[in-house]
């Protein structure tokens, strides 16, 4: 029955390995500066970055709103790069994304929608200053860990 048992193990690593490549590992590769390369079709790399100007447009108008005094400007700027955004990313870039890019990835819309929630509640200009510096330490971590690279497709 040693057999059996041995059998039954591998499968159960190979199913692990799968699961690893799958929703853990993502298309990685070496980095020349030391980070973690995402690797990517052009048309990928492309939508990720246009999401990223999407988040510094988002911070500016924030910053701008607070400036003003214009807690509708902060909403809805914070708004735009909510969990709403999220949904629109394609599967196949998901598969390829490690599961540590999501999981500042995820948080950092998250925690605009709650930005944007303040703004439109209280609107305490000291609350989302806080917010905001401690969401832009996803944005600062991501990039210590990670930069996008165009493959083979
Ligand atoms: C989950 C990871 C992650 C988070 C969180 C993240 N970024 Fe990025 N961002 C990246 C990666 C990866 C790149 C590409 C860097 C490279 O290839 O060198 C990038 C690129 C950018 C660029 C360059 C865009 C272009 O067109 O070249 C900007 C601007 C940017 N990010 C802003 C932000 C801001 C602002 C935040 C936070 C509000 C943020 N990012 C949060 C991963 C992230």
């Amino acid at each position: 029955m040693r057999i059996l048992q041995v059998a039954l193990l591998v499968s159960w690593l190979v199913i692990g390995g799968l699961v690893y490549l799958f929703f853990f590992k993502g298309s990685v590769a070496e980095g020349s500066d030391g980070r973690t390369a995402i690797v990517l079709t052009q048309g990928e790399r492309d939508f990720v970055l246009t999401e990223m100007r999407g988040f510094l447009n988002a911070v500016q108008q924030i910053i701008e709103g607070l400036d003003e005094k214009d807690m509708k400007k902060v909403k809805e700027a914070a708004h735009e790069v909510g969990m709403a955004n999220m949904a629109e990313v394609p599967g196949s870039l998901m598969r390829k994304l490690p599961m540590g890019f999501k999981q500042m990835g995820h948080p950092t819309h998250a925690a605009f929608d709650e930005l944007a929630a303040e703004a439109a509640d209280m609107g305490e200009r000291d609350k989302i200053i806080n917010q905001l510096a401690t969401l832009m330490q996803n944005c600062v971590a991501c990039h210590n860990s990670y930069r996008l690279e165009v493959g083979k497709e």
